[in-house]
This record gives C-alpha cells, sequence and structure tokens, in this order.
C-alpha cells in the first residue's frame, strides 16, 4: 500500500473537536476581527507540553468563535482539509459552554451551514456532538444537554464528555447523559487518556456509552478488556494523541488492535497537534504495518460505530463500498 493510497481512501472519523481545528492563523485573524487580544500565553499559541496546557489553548481558542459565520467558517475550513485527505464523513465536537453569550441554537445552525457548504463543494458529509466540558460541572451539563433535547436538530446525533477526566468523574455526568439516551441521542465520552482503567469501566457504567474517546487504559486492565470485546465497546482513538501521552512503550494504539478491540483512528484536534486525519492514517498504517484492507476495516469500524440513524449509516456504508 502506498502513501497516496491510504490518503485517497475514504476516511471516517468520529473524534475531532470544532474548536481544536482552527488553524493558528485563523485563530488571530477571528480575535482581529472580533476585536479581541490574540488568544493564548507567553507560551505561543499551541506551543503547549501538557493536557492542562493543551487545555487553556483550547479555551483561549473557543473564546474568539464569537458570531455565527465564525462557526461557520471554522466549520467549513477544518472539513475542506479533511476533504483533501479523504475524509468522507465525520462527527464534530463542539462545546457549547466554552462560549458564554453564543446561543447553542444559533451555533449549531451556523455550523450546519459550515458543513453544508463543504458538503457541496467537496462532498464531504459531518454531524455535531454536543460536548460536555467536564470541568464546568453537573448541573452546567444537566442544562445543557436539556436545551439539545429541546432544540432536538437532527445535525445533533449525539453528545461527547471532554475536558480534565482528572477534574470531572463520570459520576457526575449521569443525569445528564441519561437524559440525552432517553432522547435518543448517542453517547460517548474521553475516558482512560490520562486516567486509568477503573475510570474508562465507570464511565460504561454510570454514563451509558457505547463509544470511548481515546481509552488507552484498556490496555492495562485485562477484565475490562474482556468486557470491551464482549459489549463491543468502540474505541475512538487518535494517533498523535496517543503518542502524546504514551510512554517509552509507544502508542497504545497497535496492541489495542492486535487485542481485537473495535478501534477508529481521528484527528482529535489537528491544527493543535500538527496533524490532519491523513497524517494519522499514515503513521498508524506505518507502525501497524496496514494493509489497505487492514486500513478499511478501521474505517468500517468507525462507520458502523457512528450515531447516524440507521438510514443514514446504511448510506454512509453504501458510499464507502462504492469509492473503496
Ligand atoms: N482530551 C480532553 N479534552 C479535550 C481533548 C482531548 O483530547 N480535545 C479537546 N478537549
Ligand atoms: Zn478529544
Amino acid at each position: 500500500m502506498s502513501p497516496a493510497e491510504l490518503l485517497a481512501l475514504p476516511k471516517v472519523e468520529l473524534h475531532c473537536h470544532l474548536e481544536g481545528s482552527v488553524p493558528a492563523s485563523l485563530a488571530l485573524e477571528l480575535a482581529r476581527r472580533n476585536g479581541l487580544p490574540a488568544p493564548g500565553t507567553d507560551r505561543g499559541l499551541y506551543e503547549f507540553e501538557t493536557l492542562e496546557e493543551f487545555l487553556e489553548d483550547y479555551v483561549a481558542v473557543s473564546g474568539v468563535l464569537r458570531t455565527p459565520d465564525d462557526f461557520t467558517e471554522v466549520a467549513y475550513a477544518s472539513l475542506a482539509a479533511g476533504a483533501r485527505d479523504g475524509l468522507v464523513y465525520r462527527e464534530v465536537a463542539f462545546n457549547p459552554t466554552n462560549h458564554p453569550g453564543v446561543d447553542v441554537a444559533d451555533a449549531v445552525e451556523a455550523i450546519g451551514e459550515g458543513i453544508a457548504s463543504a458538503r457541496a463543494e467537496f462532498g464531504v458529509d459531518a454531524r455535531i456532538l454536543v460536548a460536555v466540558n467536564r470541568e464546568h460541572g453537573a448541573d452546567v451539563a444537566l442544562g445543557l444537554v436539556r436545551r439539545v433535547v429541546e432544540l432536538a436538530d437532527p445535525l445533533v446525533v449525539g453528545i461527547g464528555l471532554d475536558h480534565n477526566e482528572l477534574v470531572g468523574p463520570p459520576e457526575e455526568f449521569a443525569e445528564a447523559f441519561a437524559l440525552a439516551g432517553s432522547a435518543g441521542l448517542g453517547r460517548t465520552a474521553h475516558a482512560g487518556e490520562r486516567g486509568d482503567a477503573d475510570e474508562v469501566r465507570r464511565t460504561l457504567d454510570v454514563l451509558g456509552v457505547t463509544r470511548i474517546d481515546h481509552g488507552y487504559a484498556v490496555l492495562r486492565d485485562p477484565g475490562l478488556l474482556r468486557r470491551s470485546l464482549d459489549e463491543g465497546v468502540h474505541y475512538a482513538t487518535c494517533w498523535s494523541t496517543s503518542q502524546w501521552h504514551a510512554g517509552p512503550a509507544g502508542s497504545p494504539i497497535p496492541p489495542m488492535l492486535a487485542a481485537g478491540l473495535d478501534v477508529s483512528v481521528s484527528s482529535d484536534d489537528p491544527p493543535m497537534l500538527g496533524t490532519g486525519i491523513g497524517a494519522e492514517f499514515l503513521a498508524a498504517g506505518e507502525a501497524c504495518g496496514w494493509t489497505l484492507a487492514d486500513a478499511r476495516a478501521v474505517v468500517l469500524a468507525a462507520a458502523h460505530a457512528s450515531f447516524l440513524p440507521g438510514t443514514e449509516k446504511a448510506a454512509l456504508l453504501e458510499r464507502l463500498t462504492r469509492e473503496a
């Protein structure tokens, strides 16, 4: 399999953050346009070393997204970049509570316009995951999910949970996630990126998620690994992030795949991590020794684990088969 073949492969990604998809140059431009100071600290934007520093930049860049046009532009530009790497479908997460003063309904509509333009121009499609910032606590989460359920916008196919997992334990969000589940929304959560296997287990137990974002800690617990295989838990992993947190043993993704787990590969926060969905596939493919069929299987795993309604999921799977 050549790099060109892998880049051209039609791809699906389930784990990509809207606010993490803003190139530094665009973040500066949006700040200027909105009359705000340049985002970031003395460190230099996206020059982080720890997850805390990363999240500091992420929140700072969230703050320069102010108008509906800003959301449209970021959604469009990040999908255009994905389409150049063969992306055909993405579930894009965004954190409404990182944008005080911006109405969720307006943001969803604006992101939808960016998706529609990218679809018309490049054939790439996307849906939205409303992400709960766990650092904002249980009440804010519940209020947000109530609003999303009320909105009942078909573009929003699920909810997620992100930010510092060492701060907001899953139990705090049980009520919000139960409400989302009863409204038919898909559920995913970041866990086991820095937290341990017990955190992943509790996330499965109390939040009713079918997917885990990252979840690398699963490798450290044979019982959880067995349970994940039995229950078909999907792990939406990201190559660059997995390497960033990996110890000397290297990325946990090759052993996760070798263990038979249901795994997909996404780009997480592409410009923040200096990556893209194409680069993620190239790096994973090289480390795992993928054939084109292996890479395709990872894409199909993502499509099967997507939160698209049945007929739309069938259409995506049909497209992937047709274009492969
Ligand atoms: N981990 C935790 N929170 C995040 C991430 C991540 O990878 N990306 C955006 N918010
Ligand atoms: Zn993430």
